[in-house]
């Protein structure tokens, strides 16, 4: 497998979906056994499926956040980070994950376009998001700030969930550095089905500005006719090859 054509212009957008981390033990959403196999989207990532049930929602986050907190960041993160550090601002990263591997692994030009599981915020209150690792299981946490003043709030987990607009700062972070980069760009998406917009379309975005795009995926993703090259195979086999990382630099 040859490197990517990475020169000194180059300017590297990666998305990445869950099947970067499927070889840290944690699930995907369609596959077979996926999570969207035996949950229902919108009893547990809707905002009517909260209203109508907020502990089942609460149990299945927080199970989430069970697996996340015992996962490891494995070779395919840890070649992302690598690439960044010899990049620097030539790269970001945009991830529709939210298990914080990439964090965890080294990468910090991150940006958690679907939220973050181990984060939390107030149904209500203005409050910023915080990290919080603990399990609401059959609990239900209520908000303290609210609390102070006298309202009675729930708190939920900082997801985006379907029907909910992705963070516009975010998506404005993404455009600058696609327009920026121009027929610089390359563009690699890294295990994701490519069935969730608006990180679908960003091949699509991509391609408009000149640049090239590369996919890196298991199976057949949905939009793979959008991209000009694609590898099939385990991200964590397939990167550190791609970034032409040596045995002891992808460990
Ligand atoms: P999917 O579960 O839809 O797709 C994961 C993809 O990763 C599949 O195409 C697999 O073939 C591929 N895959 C599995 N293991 C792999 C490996 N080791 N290396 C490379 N590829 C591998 O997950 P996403 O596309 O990430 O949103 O899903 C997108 C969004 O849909 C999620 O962020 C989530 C979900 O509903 C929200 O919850 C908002």
């Amino acid at each position: 497998m040859h490197p990517l054509p990475i020169t000194d212009s180059t300017r590297v957008l990666v998305l990445t979906g869950a099947g970067v981390s499927a070889e840290s033990g944690i699930a995907t959403f369609r596959a077979g056994g996926g999570l969207w196999e035996s949950h229902s989207v919108e009893e547990v990532a809707s905002m009517a499926g909260f209203q109508s049930d907020p502990q089942l929602v609460w149990n299945f986050y927080s199970e989430r956040r069970r697996g996340v907190l015992a996962a490891e960041p494995n070779a395919g993160h840890y070649a992302l980070a690598k690439l960044e550090e010899r990049l620097g601002d030539r790269f970001l990263l945009t991830t529709q994950n939210v298990d914080g591997l990439h964090s965890r692994a080294g990468s910090s030009r991150v940006l958690e376009l679907h939220g973050n599981v181990c984060m939390t915020r107030c149904l209500v209150c203005a409050r910023a998001p915080f990290s919080d690792e603990a399990l609401h299981l059959d609990s239900l946490p209520a908000c303290e700030v609210c609390e102070a003043s006298g309202r009675d709030s729930l708190l939920r987990p900082h997801i985006v969930w379907f029907g909910e607009a992705l963070d516009g700062q975010v998506l404005a972070r993404i455009d600058d550095f696609i327009s920026e980069a121009g027929a610089d760009l390359l563009f690699l998406a890294i295990g994701t089905q490519g069935a969730v917009y608006p990180a679908a379309s960003l091949v699509d975005v991509a391609r408009r500005v000149g640049g090239s795009s590369y996919l890196v995926n298991l199976d057949e993703a949905d939009n793979a006719s959008q991209f000009d090259h694609i590898v099939r195979g385990k991200s964590g086999e397939v990167l550190p090859q791609l970034f032409g990382l040596s045995s002891e630099q992808s460990n």
